[in-house]
């Protein structure tokens, strides 16, 4: 199938655009600011601000399907830039959406877990939302607007780890580079998540195409746990010294933007729709430690140009 990807040198993006291509996909990936070399997929640099140029670069590649993961994903620089950030994750996704509906194409819009306030966790599809920060305001909206002109995409509601382009984008590659160096690092007890290691999630979203899946699903982890256990779990697969994480409570942290504490999701919806199970934590930090083994992340970093 010949797949666009936007965001293509994220960490989502460029993970899901070399899966893709691995899958026997025609990937063509869209990126900004950042050029890859050497890679299986063709890339364009374009600013997706400037829909009259995107639209022109997005049409002339015909895709069949589109997968869109890039945003302004940082949730300091979107409260910052509150306007920009709003064009980007909630103009430009209904935009995409818009071309995919009236082109009859699948379209996939990436969302996240932060659309939920974080009071109870355990959130299922049919909870309200509620978010707390600019950034998950935006990705709501984008929800929404990519909804209302499209019924038949599929909003993914995503949170995952693993190697990118720079090496230090994800929380595992912050407690692994620090980990490794005897770096002491904080690690919260009172923040939860359901994250899956970033290949097995694009491998999900790939098969949430073939399966032709549309409306809200949860691409998480079945487990949650705190962003300390992670760390720790990190530490022991990797046979770095646990005790360089000091356990801390978020809510007794200034972190400045606020952002949920209780984050894990239900993803039951997902699994039976897909037929199997997703992957645990665990499993994902074994595949993010033989990802390390294989050299990928070495591999990954030699493609930025
Ligand atoms: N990381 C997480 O755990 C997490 C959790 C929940 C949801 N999400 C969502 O998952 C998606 C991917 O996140 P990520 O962490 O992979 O993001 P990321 O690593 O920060 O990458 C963002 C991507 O968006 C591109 N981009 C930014 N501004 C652009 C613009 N004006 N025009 C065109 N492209 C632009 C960037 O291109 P350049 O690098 O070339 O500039 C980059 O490829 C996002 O929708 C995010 O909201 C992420």
């Amino acid at each position: 199938m010949r797949l666009l990807i936007t965001g293509a040198t994220g960490l989502l993006g460029l993970n899901l655009s070399l899966v893709a291509s691995a899958r026997g996909h025609q990937v063509i990936g869209l990126s900004h600011s950042r050029k890859l070399s050497a890679i299986p997929f063709d890339l364009y640099q374009v600013d997706l601000l400037d829909t009259d140029r995107a639209l022109t670069v997005i049409a002339d590649a015909r895709p069949e399907a589109i997968i869109h993961c890039a945003a302004q994903a940082d949730i300091n620089a979107a409260e910052k830039a509150p306007e920009k950030t709003m064009t980007l994750n909630r103009d430009v996704p209904a935009r995409l959406a818009a071309i995919s509906s009236e082109w009859g194409i699948p379209y996939i819009y990436i969302s996240s877990d932060a659309v939920f306030d974080g009071q109870v966790g355990g959130y299922s599809e049919l909870d309200p939302t509620n978010p707390l920060s600019l950034y998950a305001r935006t990705k709501l909206a984008g929800e929404q607007a990519v909804q209302s002109v499209y019924p038949d995409a599929l909003v993914a509601r995503v949170v995952f780890f693993g190697w990118s382009l720079s090496g230090k984008r994800s929380l595992s590659e912050f407690f692994f580079n620090n980990l490794q160096s005897g770096q002491s690092v904080k690690g919260f007890t009172d923040t939860y998540f359901s994250p899956l290691y970033v290949e097995d999630l694009a491998d999900l979203l790939l098969d949430s195409l073939a399966a032709s899946l549309s409306g809200i699903y949860h691409l998480t982890s079945p487990q949650g746990l705190s962003k300390y256990e992670f760390g720790v779990r990190i530490a022991h697969r990797f046979g770095f010294d646990p005790t360089l994480i000091e356990p801390v409570r978020a809510a007794e942290t200034d972190r400045g933007v606020a952002r949920s504490l209780t984050l894990t999701l239900r993803s039951d919806k997902a699994q039976a729709a897909l037929g199997r199970p997703l992957p645990s934590v665990d499993e994902g930090i074994e595949k993010f430690y033989q990802r390390w083994q294989d050299g990928y992340p070495g591999h990954l970093q030699s493609l930025a140009v």
